[in-house]
């Protein structure tokens, strides 16, 4: 019998219209040989709806059966679920922790693992922790006045500076900032947009933007070659989303260089305790390399780098798919 696996899809972020467009993706690619897909979308409010006989209906997982998700028609059993959400809200922990409660086996990172990577600053600490560079940063909690803010920042990593939200995506709220001027007209925007802690690094003005992607089949773990982002500057919400961005899914670095990124990412990979897939981002900056980032669940749409980085490494996207499925069944929820 086919196994049926929730596909997850939309969410409370700012990256709601990039899932969609990855559960597109994911639906085509998905082995109909061995699975049922079923459609779950997560609106923007957060609410869970399903379609069953051309009827809009609720759906809240349960544990029901051995994981199941309850509608006005019933419980409906399912074997997997793949959360294809970014941000908060899906990648940070939050919707795994519902699926765990349910005991409904999931693709990718697990609770803690997924809320700690969704932390750029715990993050960059467990990487720092390992001895793999990272840039220098300030962690700001909401109630940090806009000088409390600037003194510390002035303090430790300087001006010019590069103010994020710790836990936001997409590069909403993200802003470089070159005086205390405007460090104290756009700290309190990127306080706002995050509605939690903010975190200022220096800036990086002249910097390669690489990333890895991490990807466990058939209990292998593996590390691409770097892929690029080709961007001169900010890689904002525009650049992102408009579709112009020109990426390489393959590198042109340096052995060194890839062979101590891909070196960075299998630590980080084993000792953060990723499951199935990942992408891990990297600046490059003359010869230094700094850990940014990791997305636990990295942008997977027909023309995302993280899909092109595995193709281009000779994985088949559809067999990796089956592979995180059975797995995640086999490290089911207890
Ligand atoms: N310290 C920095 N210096 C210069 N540019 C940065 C710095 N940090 C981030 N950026 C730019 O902002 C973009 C978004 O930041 P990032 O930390 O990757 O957050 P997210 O992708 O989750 O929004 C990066 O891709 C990069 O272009
Ligand atoms: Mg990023």
């Amino acid at each position: 019998m086919k196994k049926r696996v929730a596909l997850l899809y939309g969410g409370t972020s700012s990256e709601h219209e990039v899932s969609r467009l990855g559960y597109e993706y994911v639906k085509e690619l998905i082995d109909r040989s061995d699975y049922e897909p079923l459609p779950v979308y997560i609106d923007i409010s957060g609410e869970w709806h399903i379609t069953l006989r051309g009827k809009d209906l609720a759906a809240y997982p349960t544990g029901r059966e051995g994981g199941s998700l309850y509608t006005d028609y019933g419980f409906i059993k399912i074997d997997a679920a793949i959360p294809l959400l970014h941000g908060a809200g899906g990648e940070d922990g939050s919707v795994q922790g519902a699926l765990e409660i349910a005991h409904i086996p999931y693709v990718g990172a697990r609770v803690s693992e997924s809320a700690v990577c969704l932390d750029k600053a715990y993050a960059k600490a467990v990487a720092s922790s390992l001895g793999i560079p990272t840039l220098g940063c300030v962690y700001l909690t909401k109630s940090e006045s806009v000088d409390e803010a600037l003194r510390r920042t002035k303090e430790t990593v300087g001006l010019p500076a590069f103010i994020k939200p710790a836990r936001l995506g997409s590069s909403v709220g993200a802003y470089p900032v070159n005086t205390e001027d405007e460090f104290t007209k756009l700290y309190p925007l990127a306080r706002e947009a995050a509605n939690g802690p903010v975190m200022v690094e220096s800036l990086l003005t002249d910097k390669r933007e690489l990333e890895c992607a991490f990807c466990e089949i058939n209990g292998k773990k593996l590390i691409t070659p770097p892929g690029e982002i080709l961007i001169e500057g900010f890689y904002g919400y525009g650049e992102k989303y408009g579709g112009k961005t020109e990426t390489r899914a393959v590198a042109d670095v340096d052995g060194e260089i890839r062979d101590r990124l891909i070196g960075y990412s299998r630590l980080l990979g084993e000792s953060l305790g990723l499951r199935h897939l990942a992408r891990l981002d990297f600046f490059l900056s003359g010869e230094e390399i700094y850990f940014n980032e990791i997305n636990t669940f990295p942008g997977f749409t027909r023309e995302s780098l993280y899909p092109k980085m595995l193709l281009a490494a000779g994985i088949d996207l559809k067999k990796a798919l089956s592979s995180f499925i059975e797995d995640a069944i086999r490290d089911r929820p207890i």
